[in-house]
């Protein structure tokens, strides 16, 4: 199984060193990037870091893209793992709404030392807006506490109080003590903390479960090309199943045809799954579908809406109501209107502080009425990938959000 893992958690609670432990751990580091990344670190007579296994990635992987964060695989026993690090709130929530993926479970880097502190709490809320229903608290540090068992309590209840104010329901919670530099309970049981009988966070981790493959099929355009006079139309299924022979129909263009052709880089396939990206062949009624389409089956169709209801938080500037600006949701760009904010939100506690504002703040969260052109859109929690969007003002990321309700009956 392939598992999505996002790390979260405040500014130097020890996120990166996680994930050089979990490398290492794992023996997916090889021999000598370790020497080498040592000498690196005696050089600069300082401790030897896990961190510096992920800065070095970090630096390598800079040189080819512009990237804002940095996705590592690892392997267990069991799954093969995707684990994003998110430097900060902004890249977390542009990771989390504009990345091509979902993740399937949170890890919360928490310090035993400090507690909860304001980004812990902001990316909690984050959390719980984009539906993560697994989420594991890491509390890290603990060999800086002297393994002991109060200090855990103390920040697990912490943690616990707050999640219990947003209302987070999360499917599966758990709090892991581990010191990600020693690497007690990471992949290795801790021998200094014999009190704790829960599992360590490899074995969380491989108990991880996948929701549903059994949605209906999205396939999100993302281009449209002719060769040798046959028209592909190149995507990604972001959920469900496309099979030879499907009738389908794409919207908001309201093309519809039969699949006769599911081609694959090097070959042809009989069905495609979430997480393919295809050219389809199809034989069209109509040449309309373009880039920002979704297809689905005939039986259920994606809809197109006009105006639906989002929770976004706001990552810069300001948003007033009337104000128009740039909607994006999987490949569509859609001019939209601030129809009306219903609740303005604090990104830190989830409390309402304000209903119909006039208009709300860098950091705050809101809901809000989108009126758009036509758009293809979900509810988050049915279909995440096409649940998420971007707000783009003067060609800038200035917020992000989810779909909450997609019918436009409020
Ligand atoms: P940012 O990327 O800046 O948000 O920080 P981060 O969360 O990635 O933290 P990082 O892994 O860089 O660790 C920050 C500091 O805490 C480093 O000096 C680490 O060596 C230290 N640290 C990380 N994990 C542990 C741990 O388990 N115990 C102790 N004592 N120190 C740790
Ligand atoms: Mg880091």
């Amino acid at each position: 199984m392939n598992v999505n893992v996002v790390l979260v958690g405040h500014v130097d609670h020890g996120k990166s060193t996680l994930i050089g432990r979990l490398l290492y751990d794992s023996e997916s580091i090889k021999d000598e990037r370790v020497e080498e990344i040592q000498k690196l670190a005696e050089e600069y007579k300082r401790r030897f870091e896990f961190a510096y296994f992920l800065d070095s990635f970090e630096d390598e992987l800079k040189e080819e893209r512009t990237i804002d964060t940095v996705s590592l695989m690892f392997k267990s026993k069991r799954n093969y793992y995707t684990i994003t690090d998110v430097p900060g709130h902004k890249e977390f929530i542009k990771n989390m709404l504009t990345g091509a993926s979902h993740a399937d479970v949170a890890v919360l880097v928490v310090s035993a030392e400090e507690g909860v502190q304001e980004q812990t709490r902001r990316h909690m809320f984050l959390l719980k807006m984009l539906g993560i229903k697994q989420v594991f608290v890491a509390v890290n540090k603990m060999d800086a506490v002297e393994y002991k068992k109060d200090r855990f309590e103390t920040v697990k209840s912490q943690i616990s109080e707050l999640l219990n104010s947003f209302g987070y329901a999360a499917k599966k919670m758990l709090f892991i003590p581990a010191s990600a530099m020693e690497g007690d309970n990471i992949y290795r049981r801790s021998e200094g903390m014999e009190w704790y009988e829960g599992p360590t966070l490899i074995e969380a981790l491989d108990g991880v479960t996948q929701e549903g493959r059994e949605k209906p099929p999205r396939f999100v355009v993302q281009d449209v090309y002719e060769v040798n006079g046959e028209k592909t139309i190149a995507g990604r299924v972001e959920s469900g199943m496309l099979r030879r022979g499907d009738e389908m129909v794409f919207e908001p263009s309201g093309a519809e045809g039969e699949i006769e052709e599911i081609k694959v880089f090097g070959g042809e396939l009989e069905e495609a799954r979430a997480g393919d990206s295809i050219g389809v062949i199809i034989n069209f009624n109509d040449e309309g579908v373009r880039r920002g389409d979704v297809g689905g089956l005939i039986g259920n169709p994606p809809k197109p809406t006009k105006e639906f209801l989002g929770e976004a938080v706001l990552l810069g500037k300001e948003l007033k109501r009337g104000e128009t600006l740039e909607l994006r949701c999987g490949t569509a760009k859609v001019r939209s209107e601030i129809r009306e904010i219903k609740e303005k939100i604090d990104s830190e506690t989830g409390a309402v502080i304000e209903s119909n504002p006039e208009g709300i703040n860098e950091h705050d969260a809101a809901t809000i009425v989108f009126a758009t052109e036509p758009l293809v859109v979900e509810k988050f929690v049915d279909i995440p990938e096409l649940g998420r969007f971007v707000l783009v003002k003067n060609g800038r990321n200035i917020g992000a959000g989810v779909v909450l309700d997609a019918t436009s009956s409020f």
